[in-house]
């Protein structure tokens, strides 16, 4: 039942998009006097007086060798928050489509539909924080486009059942995003298989986390060409900059590091799990497949007062549905960990 040229925006569809003067010449020159680029160079030692690849041909193809995904499947944007607006300037018809959320989850879905002028359909997650997949398909309709799936799930940190999430592909009338922002963390492998099954997915993942690389802004969208095709029509033409193309393509030869990291991450989320489930004012640690852990604490307000007065900030996400007392603790270093426990001890004297 899912026509993908059915639910993208018409006036996309019929776009033409930017030609660059390096989509009009990609061979080899000595002379580049196309582009109204700087001829004499930059203030910095590198060519950054040139403007980057808008293709990113080179770190594509080392992501492809990486994830097994063919080129023409891999989408790069700045940032996973970028993939996420493009999704909605592709398939969201301002002030007539609607996406669907389950909340408590991450805030940009929503901020973006917003922008988008997208109406925000929010079906609360269970209380187990698993997915209400009844809920869900019942608040679908002709003009649901977009159904975000986080997962594993910012702030509660737990992966989805792989189950639910197919079930809902195999039934949403639009393009589910499954966010895989944290999937390094998680004991459940990912949704990217499922892409050989279903045309109407598209997975997120991000340099930001596992990667150690927020600073950069490198996210990825992994879908089927007809809609990588749509993403790189609608992207600002140099969305990636030279300079992230770079040192991203240096990074991913550092993947034994990053995997050590990762071991590392888990490591210190088992510790600190036991160590903050031993104090009193932790009334419970939420099992996590992130790189933070979601708390409950007798008085998250004052809890978190107190931490951010002795120079520790962690995340308060007490308004939020199902999180009443709840504060999101990114796992730190050993060092900074102990910190924090020492700092919750010397609150609960
Ligand atoms: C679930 C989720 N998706 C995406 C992002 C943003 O990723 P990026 O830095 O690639 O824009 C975050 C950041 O916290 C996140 O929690």
């Amino acid at each position: 039942m899912f026509d993908l040229y059915q639910i993208v925006r018409p006036n996309i569809l019929a776009l033409k998009p930017y030609s660059s003067a390096r989509d009009e010449f990609s061979g080899h020159a000595s002379v580049y006097l196309d582009a109204n680029e700087n001829a004499y160079g930059s203030p910095l030692s590198q060519n950054y007086n040139r403007y980057p690849d808008p293709h990113q041909h080179v770190l594509k193809q080392k992501i492809s060798a990486i994830k097994g995904m063919p080129v023409e499947n891999i989408f790069l944007g700045n940032g996973s928050d970028e993939a996420i607006d493009i999704l909605y300037r592709i398939f969201c018809r301002p002030g007539a489509d609607n996406v669907i959320i389950c909340p408590p989850t991450y805030g940009m879905y929503e901020v973006s539909a917003n922008i988008n002028d997208a109406a925000v359909r929010r079906v609360a997650l269970l209380p187990s924080f698993e997915l209400d997949v009844h809920e869900i398909l019942c608040a679908t309709d002709a003009q649901s486009r977009l159904l975000f799936i986080c997962s594993p799930n910012n702030p509660t940190g737990n992966s989805l059942h792989k189950e639910d999430i197919e079930y809902l592909i195999s039934r949403f009338p639009g393009v589910v995003v499954i966010d895989e922002a944290y999937i390094n963390y998680s004991r459940q492998s990912g949704c990217i298989s499922l892409l050989t099954e279903y045309p109407n997915v598209v997975v997120l993942q991000t340099f930001s986390k596992a990667w150690g690389l927020a600073g950069l802004r490198l996210g990825m969208a992994f879908a089927s060409t007809a809609i990588i095709d749509l993403m790189d029509k609608v992207k600002p033409p140099y969305n990636v900059s030279e300079n992230t193309q770079q040192l991203v393509s240096q990074a991913l030869t550092h993947i034994d590091q990053v995997n050590e990291q990762i071991r590392s991450t888990v490591r210190e989320r088992n510790a600190l799990t036991q160590a903050l489930s031993s104090l009193p004012i932790i009334q419970k640690v939420y099992p996590s497949d992130a790189n933070f852990l979601l708390v409950k604490v007798t008085d998250a307000h004052a809890v978190y007062t107190h931490l951010a007065s002795h120079g520790t900030i962690v995340r308060d996400r007490s308004k939020v549905e199902h999180c009443e007392n709840c504060l999101r603790i990114t796992i730190g270093t050993p060092e900074e960990n102990q910190t924090l426990i020492a700092q919750l001890k010397a609150y609960s004297i």
